[in-house]
């Protein structure tokens, strides 16, 4: 087997705290080298403090560990870009260029970026948005996947690199909180739960999104990465699914063992944001192409969210 060097830029965010862990375990201590633009020093492998924004910061840590893949997870999200559109588009679009710019320069073998079901808007069937829809997003975070899907394949056919992508739904876990993004209430609503204290919700209580497990949406980025290339038939990026529920679903399925849980509806700016999105995804060429399938419903992962959590926060209490 070839030797692997992974580095994972935005390693202290929500995906990357638990990828790297995962990625850890698989590739080995000495192989997985974690990034980002705060120091983190709870991570038990190589850590480096960058700024993606600067491309030689970039490639001197490429060089440094002769880099063969790249998870690339740094981002302003949906919620927090609308707050600031010309330093979001800046920002997102220059890192992902420096990685893909030092990645085709420096021989990296694969790179991995996130998309998300923020490319698409009011054009397409909101019920089972396909694939090959017209991608036309209602945000800058949208905006700057839609053109970084194109930059993707435009690397792949140009300069043979081997880019792979998914268009993650609200990614929901218990080891990572999110930030800026209009999924996040999907993550903090547990954590008020098992602390017995009332949610304000910033969506309506029937608006319906696509999400996923932490879990599940771990597994797909590593059998994403780990498919034969030729299996790897879109170099924009997949469309993957798992579930869909509004508010009010999430909370009845709390409610089965948080009886006196409470709600309170007050939608802000994010709701017009998830009223431009997809409730539901057609995931089938992820399925044929690398046979991706998800694990979890809202019950499986309701039942893990909330045992974790009461775990977690119980050591926590214990420890103050
Ligand atoms: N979870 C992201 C957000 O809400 C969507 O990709 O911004």
């Amino acid at each position: 087997m070839s030797k692997n060097a992974i580095l994972i830029i935005g390693a202290n965010g929500q995906l990357g705290s638990v990828l790297k862990s995962e990625l850890l375990k698989l590739y080995g201590k000495k192989n997985v080298i974690a990034s980002d633009i705060t120091a983190n020093s709870s991570f038990d492998g190589a850590f480096e403090t960058l700024d993606a924004t600067d491309y030689n910061a970039i490639e001197t840590i490429v060089k440094k560990y002769s880099i063969t893949q790249i998870y690339h997870l740094a981002a302003i999200l949906s919620a927090k870009g609308e707050q600031n559109p010309l330093n979001t588009w800046d920002l997102n679009m220059k890192m992902l260029l420096n990685v893909f710019e030092v990645a085709r320069k420096n021989n990296v073998k694969k790179v991995f970026f996130p998309s998300s079901i923020a490319v698409f808007g009011d054009a397409v069937d909101r019920n089972k948005t396909a694939q090959m829809s017209h991608l036309n997003p209602s945000t800058v975070y949208g905006i700057s996947k839609v053109a970084g899907e194109n930059w993707a394949q435009y690397y792949f056919l140009r300069y043979g690199l081997d880019i792979r992508s998914l268009r993650y739904p609200g990614v929901i876990g218990y080891q990572s909180l999110p930030g800026g993004g209009t999924t996040d209430y999907a993550v903090e609503i547990y954590h008020k739960a098992i602390k017995n204290e009332e949610f304000n919700c910033f969506l309506s209580e029937s608006t319906v999104l696509p999400m996923i497990y932490m879990d599940d949406a771990i597994r797909a980025t590593i059998e994403l990465m780990q498919a034969p290339t030729e299996n790897i038939k879109i170099r924009t990026s997949y469309n993957i699914a798992s579930m869909s529920f509004s508010p009010n679903e999430i909370v009845a399925a709390i409610k089965e063992e948080y009886i006196n849980f409470k709600i309170n509806y007050q939608p802000d700016f994010r709701q017009a944001i998830a009223d431009s999105w997809p409730k539901c995804i057609d995931d089938t060429d992820a399925r044929n192409d690398w046979n991706w399938k998800p694990k979890y419903n809202l019950q499986s992962m309701t039942k893990e969210m909330l045992q974790k959590l009461e775990k977690q926060y119980k050591s926590s209490v214990a420890q103050n």
